[in-house]
């Protein structure tokens, strides 16, 4: 069972590529959560580098949109996607150095991030770039 699912109504921004991306990001956590249920230590760790380059990228998409149009929250919404990135690299780093397991707790822990970055802060910067007219 898929551990995280996006719905317009919850995790929808309005920005047609965030959205997209978020999508993507839920099916690479939905992918990394069965190989930790399935016990596959290789799957997870090609997995986990998967969805964290994917995490990276989607974060540079959003900081430069928001850059560029000038929004007045980029500051703070970047200083949370930057401690996400070093909380990450942590855990990529140990796992690859056989010093910590991907557990259900990792995967929980992205989903409660994702479940209240998104429709708290990610779904402030839809009408602003609405109006600087980015679909
Ligand atoms: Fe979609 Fe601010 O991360």
């Amino acid at each position: 069972m898929a551990l995280i699912t996006w719905t317009k109504d919850t995790f929808g921004t309005d920005v047609g590529v965030a959205d997209d991306q978020h999508q993507k990001l839920f099916g690479l956590l939905n992918g990394l959560h069965e190989a930790v249920g399935a016990g596959n230590r290789s799957a997870v760790g090609s997995k986990l580098d998967e969805l964290i380059n994917f995490v990276v990228m989607h974060f540079k998409t959003e900081e430069d949109l928001m850059k560029q149009h000038g929004y007045p929250e980029y500051e703070t919404h970047k200083a949370e996607h930057d401690k996400l990135v070093a909380t990450c690299a942590d855990v990529q780093k140990k796992f690859h150095a056989g010093e910590l397991d991907i557990t259900a707790d990792t995967t929980d822990f992205v989903k409660d991030w994702l479940t209240n970055h998104i429709p708290n802060v990610d779904k402030h910067y839809g009408p602003f770039l609405k109006s600087k007219g980015v679909a």
